[in-house]
């Protein structure tokens, strides 16, 4: 893995060397750090003759200002009083991407108006440089050359409180890169068996992981995840990961992931154009870990139980076929007319598992389940589900504050009756129209007693991702951030 920054937080400015960041908002003029360095007007000009502005990412570079420091940057943060974490994030990513050759960084973080930067705006910040260094070149043998260790140092007054910020932020930023690794992994390095592992290791921050293997699923009646898993050598595996930050009667928040590994659409076999992307189809499972990673990493004051459902859709002799019925955990049967429908097989069974065992305050569930979503909503919106307007709300609200953002779509029995089957108890497709919706309504019915659910279609978020300044890998890590945020906001 390309290297990460080193960020560290320092009371007083450490003699200049490697790159000298200075930041100014808007319309701003030079921080008095600035204005203390220019005492020859150089770097005054240096803007004049840019235009510089202070407008959003935009930077103004002064190479070799002095003996022994590489560069000054003067870093445009736009207008401060609208800007929310993604905007610090993508200066963060931003001032990292400018640093150049240069390996090590001061950010002074005073502004002209006599204000600084709080400590949780400078946490953004040096989480913006560190997702923006993230790079997946683990099985790169000729690494790119422009791979360098940096060190940053933000200068600040309010040092002890930046340093506090500064941890409960890496808690989500590390995260947020433990799930873009997890859907950048190919399918041939991370099976069930593999994934389960790497949780394994949430041990280490104090949460609790239970691993359940073919003959625990069996046992727990798990017909429909099961009958997914049997076309795969590589057999299944369900993880619960849980968080006991809260009180001890409190009921848990409950995140539910789809993690299929790999999709080759099973005996539905898939078109083989792109279907390499199909490594991705553990992004909601991924994005389940990664906040659970969060959550314990800062030891938020919150009980959260993260459940992942991890196979391998495969057509092989033992593969379900177009036509089997299979009966879920909650009794229900399905018919299971499309094989490539079965991100819902596997969920339907995790959220009944999930209401049952932890009787949860609610259930999220991430899923990269639908193309559909992608024609919907692209890549800008994950879409939501929900049957309860407050929890959708909340969703919504945290969704705005992260930019992780989210557009909710119907749910109505006008759908659900789309599910219904002559054979069983109902099917696995709904037909060619509103595909994210009919399945929304297939999971709808295997959550039980009204209990407050969100289903999130992240198909179109999770992976593939546009380029951002702080995000520039195939896997974004979405749902990460939000869930987090979501939790910060209404939960602890
Ligand atoms: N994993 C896919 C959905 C998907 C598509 C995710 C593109 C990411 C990018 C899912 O299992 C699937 O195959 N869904 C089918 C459902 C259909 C058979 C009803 C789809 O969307 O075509
Ligand atoms: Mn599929
Ligand atoms: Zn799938």
């Amino acid at each position: 893995m390309a290297p990460q920054p080193a960020i560290s937080i320092a009371k007083t400015a450490p003699k200049p060397k490697g790159a000298i960041v200075f930041l100014v908002a808007e319309n701003g003029e030079l921080p008095p750090s600035a204005k203390a360095l220019d005492t020859d007007g150089r770097l005054s000009d240096a803007i004049g003759i840019a235009g510089f502005e202070g407008k959003t990412g935009t930077v103004v570079e002064v190479i070799a200002p002095q003996k022994g420091v590489d560069r000054v940057l003067i870093l445009g943060l736009g207008k401060r009083e609208e800007a929310g974490e993604e905007d610090w994030l993508k200066a963060g990513g931003k001032l990292f991407a400018a640093l150049g050759k240069s390996t090590a960084a001061t950010v002074h973080t005073d502004l002209s108006d006599g204000k600084a930067l709080s400590p949780g705006e400078i946490a953004h910040l040096a989480s913006g440089a560190r997702l923006r260094a993230y790079d997946f070149d683990l099985y790169r043998t000729k690494k790119k050359d422009d791979r360098k260790a940096v060190s940053i140092a933000f200068v600040t007054a309010a040092d002890t409180a930046a340093r506090k910020a500064l941890k409960e932020a890496d808690a989500v930023a590390d995260g947020v890169m433990l799930a873009r690794d997890l859907v950048n992994e190919p399918a041939n390095i991370l099976g069930p068996v593999e994934f389960a592992r790497r949780l394994e290791d949430l041990k280490k921050l104090g949460c609790t992981v239970t691993v359940l293997d073919e003959k625990k699923l069996t046992a727990e009646n798990m017909g429909a995840l099961l009958g997914v898993a049997q076309g795969s050598v590589r057999p299944p595996r369900v993880v619960i990961v849980q968080w006991k930050g809260g009180k001890a009667k409190e009921r848990p928040v409950a995140f539910v992931g789809k993690g299929v590994v790999f999709d080759t659409g099973g005996i539905s076999i898939k078109p083989a154009a792109g279907m390499e992307d199909m490594k991705g189809d553990m992004g909601g499972a991924a994005a389940v870990s990664g906040v659970m990673h969060a959550l314990a990493a800062r030891k938020a004051k919150v009980n959260a139980v993260g459940i992942v459902g991890l196979v391998e859709n495969m057509p092989d002799g033992n593969a379900q076929r177009p036509g089997d019925i299979v009966t879920s955990r909650s009794g229900q049967t399905i018919e299971v007319l499309n094989t490539d429908a079965e991100g819902r097989l596997v969920l339907a069974d995790l959220l009944d598992y999930c209401a049952d065992k932890y009787k949860p305050q609610f259930m999220v569930n991430l899923a990269t389940l639908t193309g559909a979503i992608l024609i919907a909503l692209g890549n800008a919106h994950a879409g939501l589900f929900s049957n309860n307007d407050e929890l959708s709300e909340r969703l919504t609200r945290a969704g705005l504050d992260t930019r992780e953002r989210l557009w909710r779509l119907p749910l109505d029995p006008d759908y659900d009756k789309l599910l219904d089957s002559k054979n069983a108890d109902m099917k696995n497709i709904g037909g060619r129209l509103a595909g994210s919706i009919t399945a929304a309504q297939f999971l709808q019915r295997f959550v039980k007693n009204d209990i407050p659910w969100a289903h999130l279609d992240v198909a179109g978020t999770a992976m593939a991702s546009p380029k951002t300044a702080y995000s520039q890998g195939w896997a974004s890590g979405f749902g990460v951030r939000l869930l987090n945020r979501l939790v910060v906001n209404d939960y602890e």
